[in-house]
C-alpha cells in the first residue's frame, strides 16, 4: 500500500477559534502572515496555542506521543489551479516528509501526487517555514489523488504534490509536528491511529 495519504481516527475535534473570522478580521497579523491574494489564495502559519485547545494539544501529546509544531493554514479560492507541483523541504534544504491535514469545510477538491522528475526544480519560498521545489504539472507523470476533507489525514509532502480545485472555497489546516521529518516518521509514528480499515 503505497498511496501517499493515509486516513487517521484522530479527534478533528482541535480548535478553539473560529479560524476563517481570526484569519480574515486581520489577514496581516505579523509572524503570521505569509500570502493573501483575496479572492485566489492564502498561506498563514499559526502557533499551536493560537490554533488549537489544550485538551487536543495534551491529547496529542500523551495518546499519540507526538508534539503539534506549527499548523499551516492553506486558503484556495473556487477553481483556482496553481500550475506547478512541489516539494517541501525544511530551512535545512531537506525534504520534508509529511503533515496531519483536514479541511474546515466539506472538501470538492483533489490533492494529487505525482512522481519526483529527473528534471531540475525551481526553488520557491512562500514563507519562513514554507519551503519549496517546483515543477510545472506538464512534465509530471501523477501517482494518485484523494480528497482530504473533514477526517485528519496524514499526506505524503516528499513528492511533488498540488490541489485540483472544485467549486468550493478551501480552507485547509495543515498540522505539523517536532521529532518528525520523512513520510516513514509519520507512519511509524502514527502507526495506532491509521485507518487500516480504509486499505482493505
Ligand atoms: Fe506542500
Amino acid at each position: 500500500m503505497n498511496d501517499p495519504w493515509r486516513r487517521t481516527n484522530i479527534s478533528p475535534d482541535t480548535l478553539k477559534i473560529d479560524l476563517k473570522d481570526y484569519l480574515m478580521s486581520d489577514p496581516h497579523r505579523p509572524g503570521e502572515h505569509a500570502i493573501y491574494m483575496p479572492d485566489l489564495g492564502g498561506i498563514w502559519t499559526l502557533k499551536p496555542d493560537t490554533l488549537f485547545t489544550s485538551e487536543w494539544l495534551s491529547y496529542m501529546q500523551k495518546d499519540c506521543l507526538v508534539k503539534v509544531d506549527l499548523a499551516q493554514i492553506f486558503y484556495r479560492a473556487p477553481y483556482y489551479q496553481h500550475p506547478g507541483a512541489h516539494v517541501d523541504i525544511d530551512q535545512e534544504d531537506n525534504l520534508y516528509g509529511g503533515g496531519l491535514n483536514w479541511t474546515i469545510d466539506p472538501d470538492d477538491a483533489q490533492m494529487v501526487w505525482y512522481q519526483t522528475p529527473e528534471v531540475d526544480p525551481e526553488y520557491t519560498q512562500r514563507s519562513h517555514t514554507d519551503r519549496n521545489k517546483e515543477w510545472p504539472l506538464d512534465i509530471l507523470t501523477e501517482v494518485g489523488r484523494c480528497t482530504i476533507g473533514q477526517e485528519p489525514t496524514l499526506v505524503r509532502t516528499d513528492i511533488p504534490h498540488t490541489v485540483d480545485m472544485g467549486a468550493n472555497e478551501r480552507w485547509l489546516v495543515s498540522v505539523r509536528f517536532t521529532w518528525l521529518k520523512s513520510w516513514d516518521d509519520y507512519l511509524n509514528k502514527f502507526n495506532h491511529w491509521i485507518d487500516h480499515e480504509e486499505l482493505a
